[in-house]
């Protein structure tokens, strides 16, 4: 991994976004998997939007202000403000959140969440709100450290007898051979790094470094040597690391401070990349409480202030904004004027609507007229057929299906009467039934049957209220 030239001495400010760092709380990543193919907003170095760029089809001008926007946050001028996207379901919002994290780095916490997420039994709403907010602020902690490194070519566990108990054998040590460009060594190791490198799955041929303070283990990936073995493969390959096998070297991790207050509050979880915090590991502790947070804050401000880490801003997104009440959003304002807040994006399908948690309070988008005031407000257009139809053809090439002559006008002619997501949804099904006809392409009937056997909305409730009845709260 690289380091990055920004300096890292500075206090930590809200959105000094720059250097590209990278997160590891991915346990939210499914939710961005529809997304797949969006790179970026797609923007010219003059800012504008060509149609069809990074992923990105039309919607020219919210990609564009959005474009300003990652502007702003890249020169620090949008502290305290957020950014509203509007638009009908399926319009993008969540797309275009999604690119605008993308263009601030390759690996900028994004931490995406629903409105409704704050409606727990267990936890207080604004609770939920400040964890998101901590997840969507990164550490990059660069360490020196004395370390063993060097591609794997010997694992021999040693047995002995064990002496306290009459029973079988016991791993006594483990015995490891590094190499290096420069040369080999071979480390005895105790016990308990034998079963880290079994949590690791190290086997021989990967390139591993052993900390010689803490014996933790990492592994970097696997030899260059032998990337050959195999042609599909999810494995990343690392060349033979240079230099000799002890030697001093830096260390860059990349957490939140979501998983800081989280390590910390169970003293036995993620012990491996919070080497750096042990100070702060205290046992007994079993939730996060705004004086862990506090602690935690402390300790982060000592590092940065010594130059050993860097807060990286990154991005909260709130979709269904809705959805909050007003106790969420007077919070929220709070959370936007705090020194250390991660760029925040809010989206929602709504027109007017009440505030929830209000009797008779009705604002646009059901947002509080002063959160509002915050805003940075950007509008999602809805689409036609033909940009309907690029869509899913990218879709269509990322979930690896082929589409029959005539499918794509089709899909995209239902997109265009039903929704674009709708039009995205019919793939799926559609691929099952032309694998039960064995076909090996989409055709024409089995989106044809699909329509058959599902309804879309509109002819749903037309089955059961010819009239239409109750508009169930579209607003656009
Ligand atoms: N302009 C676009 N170019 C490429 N893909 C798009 C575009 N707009 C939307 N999509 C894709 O269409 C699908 C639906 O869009 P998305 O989920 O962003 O809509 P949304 O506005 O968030 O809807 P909702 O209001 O229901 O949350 C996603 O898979 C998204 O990636
Ligand atoms: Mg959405």
């Amino acid at each position: 991994m690289k380091a990055t030239t920004t300096p890292s001495t500075s206090a930590p400010v809200a959105h000094n976004a720059l250097p590209p760092p990278s997160a590891s709380s991915t346990a939210r990543s499914s939710r961005i998997a529809p997304h797949s193919h969006i790179k970026g907003l797609g923007l010219t170095a003059e800012g504008l939007a060509a149609p069809d760029s990074a992923g990105f089809i039309g919607q020219t001008n919210a990609r564009e202000a959005c474009g300003v926007v990652v502007d702003l946050i890249k020169s620090r001028k949008f502290s305290g403000r957020a950014l509203l996207l509007v638009g009908a379901p399926g319009t993008g919002k969540t797309a275009l959140a999604l690119a605008v994290s993308h263009e601030l780095g390759v690996k900028v916490p994004f931490c995406p969440m629903v409105g409704s997420e704050v409606y727990s039994t267990e936890v207080k709403k604004t609770e939920v709100l400040a964890e998101a907010f901590r997840r969507a602020i990164g550490l990059r902690i660069k360490e020196t450290k004395e370390v063993y490194e060097g591609e794997v070519t010997e694992l021999t566990p040693t047995e002995s007898e064990n002496p306290l108990s009459g029973y079988g054998k016991t791993v006594s040590h483990v015995i490891v051979g590094l190499k290096t460009v420069k040369g080999t060594k071979q480390l005895r190791l105790d016990p308990t790094i034998y079963e880290a490198i079994l949590k690791e799955k190290i086997v021989v041929g990967d390139v591993i470094y052993v900390e010689a303070n803490t014996g933790a283990v990492k592994r970097v990936g696997r030899s260059d040597a032998y990337a050959s073995s195999y042609d599909l493969e999810s494995e990343t390959y690392v060349p033979l690391p240079k230099g000799d096998v002890h030697k001093r070297k830096e260390l860059v991790q990349d957490v939140t401070l979501g998983d800081l207050d989280a390590a910390n509050a169970r003293p036995q979880g993620g012990q491996d990349i919070m080497s750096v915090m042990g100070s702060l590991m205290k046992s007994g502790r079993t939730e996060v409480t705004d004086k862990l947070r506090r602690e935690v804050n402390k300790v982060v401000k000592g590092y940065v202030d010594q130059g050993v880490a860097e807060v990286v801003p990154g991005v909260v997104f709130i979709d269904e904004v809705h959805m909050l009440d007003i106790e969420c959003f007077t919070y929220l304002n709070a959370l936007l004027e705090s020194p250390m807040a991660p760029t925040v994006i809010l989206a929602t399908n709504r027109g007017n609507a009440l505030v929830r948690g209000t009797a008779d309070i009705v604002s646009p988008h059901g947002i509080p007229v002063d959160l509002l005031d915050r805003c940075l407000i950007v509008k999602t257009d809805g689409y036609n057929r033909e940009q309907i139809g690029k869509v899913v053809q990218l879709r269509a090439n990322i979930e690896g299906l082929k589409l029959g002559p005539g499918v794509l006008e089709q899909i995209a002619e239902e997109g265009e009467r039903g929704s674009m997501r709708y039009a995205l949804q019919l793939l799926a099904p559609a691929s099952i039934l032309s694998g039960l006809a064995g076909r090996s392409q989409i055709e024409v009937e089995d989106i044809g049957e699909t329509n058959e056997l599902f309804l879309n909305a509109k002819t749903s409730a037309g089955n059961i209220d010819p009239e239409g009845g109750f508009d169930g709260g579209r607003m656009w």
